[in-house]
């Protein structure tokens, strides 16, 4: 085990001290957890393949799981990519620095290592100060996925980095919660259609304005594709709480009708039950944890909290999670992506089956 180093930098006021070692960790061939907008990324150099082999390693994630390219200009997506559509140019000016990564050609100075074999990279320019001094402090080309061990939810606060990757990382740059709380939306621009593969922030809508043309959703809300999932990484179950959990759509008197009883027939089973809900019907449940998300409508709100609640429910050992719907515009779209990949697509229609589990 090596000793990790925690280092904690404001975004108003940057540690360039702190910096300049992290970026020099990095550049020596080394791993450096650090926050960004989304949730806090696991980073080494992306043009040397030992990096990309040694954040595999770190997070227990198959190799064949591509990174996402961290980029703190724009100038610099030209070294790494061949090809690059306008609409690449366009999407930068609108989004960036922010929660968008785009899926372009790659050029020979990415290994393979990076992209998980394919022929096409991952870019993206986060929008927060710490991210962007430490990729410029880097080199220019910080390969970072979420610094979570694969299969745990993704991290929105360092204390969660700390818990997955204390001994696997060099170093560890705390700067505070992370303001989005879910991964960035992945457009890919190399196909025919424009295709969103992750749902986040930036929405298929915001896409289609800026581009004037139709984006498809390839990474749907509601299920893969059935040609198989388009970003490698959406194969794995990913967001898992180690709970079984089910989500529950329907009107509102429905879900929680449907959720007191689900709740009170598993307790009596001897199930740690914990449920995430909004503060407006927080007050209607009682089970052995009760967590509001913020209120309906708030989806800004509920992208913040999920994955630390879905964490929390991991470290009380809860065995059985219910989770009313979010819908909704915008991010909204994104948290029930999220809720869903978290509960295996466990749906239960709390009108249709009179609250019956599927
Ligand atoms: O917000 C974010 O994107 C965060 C922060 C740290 O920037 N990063 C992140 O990385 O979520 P990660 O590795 O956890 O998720 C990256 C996703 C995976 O599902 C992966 O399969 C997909 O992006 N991906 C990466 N490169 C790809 C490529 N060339 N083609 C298709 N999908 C790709
Ligand atoms: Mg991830």
């Amino acid at each position: 085990m090596m000793e990790t180093i925690i280092a904690k930098t404001g975004e108003e006021h940057i540690d360039r001290v702190i910096i300049s070692e992290a970026g020099a960790i990095i550049k020596k061939g080394g791993l450096v957890a650090f926050p960004t907008e989304t949730v806090y990324g696991l980073g080494g150099d992306a043009l040397q393949r030992a990096s990309a082999r040694k954040i595999y390693a770190a997070k227990g994630r198959p190799s064949d799981n591509p990174l996402i390219v961290h980029i703190c200009q724009w100038d610099a997506i030209r070294k790494i990519t061949k090809n690059l559509p306008h609409a690449a140019k366009l999407l930068a000016e609108a989004f960036w620095p922010g929660p968008l990564t785009m899926i372009l050609e790659k050029s020979d100075v990415v290994p393979v290592e990076t992209t998980g074999g394919l022929s096409t990279v991952a870019v993206r320019m986060p929008d927060h100060r710490i991210a962007l001094a430490l990729i410029e402090a880097s080199g220019g080309y910080v390969a970072a996925p979420s610094a979570n061990v694969s299969g745990r939810p993704s991290p929105t606060l360092a204390e969660h980095v700390w818990e997955d990757m204390n001994g696997r990382i060099e170093m560890l740059l705390d700067g505070g919660a992370a303001c989005i709380g879910l991964e960035s939306t992945i457009v890919d621009l190399t196909a025919d259609r424009p295709a969103v593969l992750r749902p986040g922030y930036i929405t298929k809508e915001m896409l289609e304005d800026v581009m004037g043309v139709p984006v498809e959703a390839a990474g749907a809300v509601m299920e893969e594709s059935a040609q198989g999932p388009k970003a490698p990484g959406m194969k794995y179950r990913h967001y898992a709480p180690a709970g079984e959990m089910t989500v529950v759509r329907g009107k509102e008197e429905a879900v929680v009708a449907a959720i007191r009883r689900l709740t009170s027939e598993k307790r009596q089973m001897g199930e740690t039950v914990g449920i995430i809900c909004a503060k407006e019907t927080w007050g209607c449940y009682e089970a052995d944890y009760v967590e509001a998300m913020g209120s309906k409508g708030d989806e800004l709100a509920a992208a913040q909290h999920l994955y630390a609640v879905l964490r929390s429910f991991d470290s009380r050992h809860v065995t059985c999670i219910y989770s009313e719907a979010f819908t909704g515009q915008g991010i909204g779209q994104a948290v029930m992506n999220r809720l869903l990949k978290a509960a295996g697509y466990h749906i239960l229609e709390a009108e249709k089956t009179g609250g019956k589990e599927l």
